[in-house]
């Protein structure tokens, strides 16, 4: 199934210039949604994960679902301040000022192949962190996937993992 027809553009936000790819639609509909999954299934399954990482918040909506697909467990990567427990930080830059992921503690076991996953790579920004932050607690990071990937924004490059994703724009 193609699934552009079901991922929807919204020009000027959050700011203005700026073409918002909006993944409320692709959720929305249950076949191309489920095609989806089963699409990033099969991509992800190679990398042999233990566990699927993902990114507050919605990486959540695709490491959850495809954690079932794959049979391997779930764990969250979380904006600061969200996470009760133990927690290790991360902080990073952002065009203005720096942001933190934050990650349990005993939320993966050292030596555990961690795929990242996340809706959207964007500039590389976010999934870099994350990959540092997974890093930090002693996974191995076999691969970042994602539904949609802003190619023009060169994420990608900025990684030292593989990335599959499963609709570019160029
Ligand atoms: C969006 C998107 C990715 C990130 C990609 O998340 O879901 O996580 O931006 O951008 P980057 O590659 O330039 O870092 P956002 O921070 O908007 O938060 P949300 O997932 O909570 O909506
Ligand atoms: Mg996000």
């Amino acid at each position: 199934m193609d699934l552009r027809p079901h991922i929807r553009t919204i020009p000027d936000f959050p700011k203005p210039g700026i073409l918002f790819y909006d993944i409320s639609t692709l959720l929305a509909h249950p076949g191309a949604w489920k095609s989806a999954m089963e699409k990033l299934a099969e991509r992800v399954r190679p990398y042999r994960p233990d566990v699927l990482a993902g990114i507050d918040s919605r990486g959540f909506l695709t490491a959850a679902p495809l954690a079932l697909l794959l049979g391997c467990g779930f764990v969250m990567v979380r904006k600061k301040g969200k996470l009760p427990g133990p927690t290790i930080p991360h902080s990073y830059a952002l065009e203005y000022g720096t942001d933190t992921l934050e990650i349990q503690a005993d939320a993966v076991e050292p030596g555990q192949r961690v795929v990242l996953l996340d809706d959207l790579l964007a500039t590389g920004g976010t999934a870099g962190a994350a990959v540092t932050l997974l890093r930090k607690v002693g996974a191995e990071v076999p691969a970042l996937a994602v539904v949609m990937e802003l190619a023009f924004l060169g994420g990608r490059a900025r990684l030292d993992v593989p990335v599959e994703s499963l609709v570019q724009y160029d």
